[in-house]
Formats: C-alpha cells, structure tokens, sequence
C-alpha cells in the first residue's frame, strides 16, 4: 500500500487532521487491556506502526530481502535501492544537503557513541571541555563521561529554572578556550521542555564550537531542518517517530563526518584491505561497516512518507491541543504537581501525586489500559534537579485523542480514592 495515497483520508477537506482516521492506521490501537480499550500514553518510550509500514516490512521479506551493496543479482539490487532510497527520504525529511551526510546507525543512542568514539577521540583532550544541559538522557551523558574518563577532559553542565528551561546566561558563561563540543537535547524526554536551540548553537559557533543535538523527543513531533537549525551533529531513532526498532540516524556536516575516525570495521566501511593497510570507504559507508538493518532502514523511509502526508505542522499542532488540554485538566488535580513547565513544551506530561509512587500510579493507571511510563526516565540528573526519585509520564502523539486524556485524568482520580 502506497503511505501518501492510502493517508490522504486522514486529513479532512478544510485540511483539519482527522484523527479517527489516523487511528483506523493503527492496527495495535484497537487492543482491549484488562478489558479495557488501550490508551496509549508512552510515545516518548516507543511509538506505535501504522499498517503502512507493517505492509512495506512484510513486502520487502517476502519479495526483496537480499544483502545490499553485495551483488549483481535482482533482489540485492532491488534491497539496496530500496535502503539507499529511504536515505534519501531521511535526507529531504530533515533537510540535509546532502544523502551522504545520513548515517544509518542502530538508534538514537548508538548514534550519541558514534560522535563521541568517532569525534571525541579524535578532537578532545585532556584538559578541554565539553557542554551538556542538565536535562540529557543519560545516553547524551554517560558516553561523554567516559571520553572525560578516557582523556582527562571535563563535563560543564547548564543549569535549569524550576520550570525546567535550560538558563541560557548561564550556558553562555561556560564557554572558554577549552570548550570543544556542545552536546544538548532538542526536546527534553523528562519534562517535554522544548530547548531554543538555533540560538544556543549561534552562541557556540560564535565560540567556534560545533553543536550535537539529541534530536530522539523531537523529530517525530515537528519539523526539523539540519540546515535552518545549522547544527553539526542531530541524532535521532526511528521506533519514536512510528517506525522500528533497530535503525537510526546520525546526521553529520560533511566536512566534520570526513574528518572523523570509523568507530567499527568491518565490511562495507572499506575501500581496500591488506594486512600491511586497510583503506576507509567514503562517507557513509565508513560508518556502517557490516550487514545493517535494512528491513527497517526501509521501514524508516516508509515511515518518513507516512509522516509527511499527514504534515509535521499538523502533527505538531495536534499535540499542542492534546498537551493544552491534558495541562489545565491536571491543574484542577488536587495534590497533583506536574513536573516540567516549560513555556515550550512538547507533548509530554510528567507529574508525581503526593502520597503515591509513580510506580503504584502506573500500575493503578494499567488496570484500566492507560499505558504510561514511571521511573526516572533515563534521566536521573533531571529528578535530582527536582528533588524527586521518578515522575509518571503520559507522552502524546498523532493518534492520541482529548478523550483519551480524559481517560488518564479519570484514572488520576481512581488513584486517589485507592490512596485517599
Ligand atoms: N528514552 C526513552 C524514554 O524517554 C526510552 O522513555
């Protein structure tokens, strides 16, 4: 099936996203949960598939698997077109100048160790410095801590108000001669807190640093433009953004991915072998060395499709309703604090109840199919910085409805006749 033929119903007449129609798309949606009509609530986790991109992965296993790059014959020749097309797809979704600056990589996180082994060792030093925010993942925290480790460089870290936006006076004041990367979160996974990035990465070109974006909480909720934004690095995974598991993305400046070291060796990511040399492939293959995931870099380009016949404005607008909304209902939530204010915020809501650990209100959430996630998030300097162990976390996306928020919100009130 044809994404932008069979999506074009999603979007009404007068151009309004239709999201009955995008939830006719998704066939996990229609599952009952201890009876229940499931209300997914964890997209910041993982996304769901639309029936799309479930029809192009059982197309390409059933009539075009084979190995790419590897042969002459139809069916290697039919995957790599296939896989090199979706690279093309990624490459105009997010605008980048050109195909060869998309890296196919395992997910948002292998992409973060890729700059930071390919990059960091190669450009950073004992003695330099590298900028982070207070609300990374750990995936944006713990690779560059072992480069620190490595190398005897140090980590600088901005600072966050109570509302959970980074204090850019501060962030300017870290720059010195030692900086050497800047490495930020697009959109904050804990607090949903979208961060003024085009600005913080003028600050730090001015300083002549290059700028690493955590794009994963970003990209499947609106547009990005790797060239508009002019970052150096943005990272991001494919299972957030409707597509599978397995495949990311690491988008990189030509010139600095030229620059860079292979973090792996392998196939694929040479020009030659011999026991006295072994000559680097150009870019991107120097940095996909071995047979890739390419039932699921096809998927991603599907997805990619999808995505863009709905329109990433709609999307985003969409959820800007739903997070409004899920907002001032919880406002009215006795002893209910949400955590994470942010005057840009994208659709995530953290909060924690008084007198009930996130745990016990997932689980109360779950007997009734409300799916969200409790815990730290992968982000445990962030609950420090609150003074908190773990939140629950409701995330939205395209499918989600006000009257699954309604469902939520029920649920809360569930919670607190259970606790009193
Ligand atoms: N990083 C993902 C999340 O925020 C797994 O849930």
């Amino acid at each position: 099936m044809n994404a932008s033929s069979s999506v074009l119903h999603a979007i009404k007449p007068d151009g309004a996203f239709d999201v009955e129609r995008i939830r006719a798309d998704f066939p996990i949606l229609k599952l009952k949960v201890n009876g229940k009509p499931l209300v997914y609530l964890d997209n910041a986790a993982s996304s769901q598939m639309p029936q799309q991109v479930i029809d192009r992965l059982v197309r390409y296993q059933t009539a075009e698997h084979a190995n790419i790059h590897r042969g002459v014959h139809y069916l290697s020749e039919t995957a790599t077109a296939a896989y090199e097309g979706a690279r093309v797809k990624v490459q105009r979704f997010i605008n980048a100048k050109e195909a060869r600056e998309v890296i196919y990589t395992r997910g948002t996180t292998d992409s973060l160790n890729l700059v930071m082994h390919g990059y960091g060792r190669a450009f950073i030093g004992a003695g330099d410095e590298i900028i982070v925010s207070q609300l990374e993942h750990h995936s944006n925290i713990v690779p560059w801590q072992m480069l620190c480790e490595e190398k005897g460089a140090k980590l600088r870290v901005i600072p966050c108000n109570d509302a959970g936006e980074l204090l850019l006076d501060e962030y300017r004041k870290l720059f010195n001669s030692h900086t050497r990367l800047v490495a930020v979160t697009h959109v904050s996974n804990a607090l949903g807190t979208i961060n003024p990035v085009k600005d913080m990465i003028a600050t730090a070109h001015e300083h002549g640093v290059p700028v690493l974006l955590d794009g994963a909480q970003a990209i499947p909720h609106m547009k990005v433009d790797v060239q508009d934004l002019d970052c150096d690095f943005y990272a991001f995974s494919a299972h957030k953004m409707c597509g599978p598991t397995g495949i990311g993305i690491l988008y990189g400046k030509a010139a600095l991915l030229e620059k860079m070291k292979p973090f792996e060796g392998g196939g694929d990511m040479i020009l030659s072998v011999t026991f006295e040399k072994t000559t680097y492939n150009v870019i991107p293959h120097k940095f996909e060395a071995g047979t890739p995931p390419i039932a699921a870099g096809i998927g991603l380009g599907e997805t990619i499709d999808y995505l863009e016949s709905l329109g990433m404005d709609r999307i985003a607008e969409h959820e800007h309703n739903l997070i409004v909304y899920a907002t001032e209902a919880f406002k009215e939530l006795k002893d209910v604090r949400i955590v994470g204010t942010a005057r840009e915020k994208a659709g995530v809501l953290s909060f924690t109840m008084k007198g009930v650990h996130p745990h016990d209100v997932g689980t109360i959430l779950n007997e009734d199919g409300v799916a969200v996630r409790t815990g730290h998030h992968c982000a445990q300097p962030v609950m420090q910085r609150f003074g908190i162990p773990a939140t629950a976390r409701a995330s939205f996306y395209l499918y989600n409805t006000m009257s699954e928020v309604d469902a939520l919100v029920a649920g809360i009130h569930k919670v607190r006749k259970i606790f009193g």
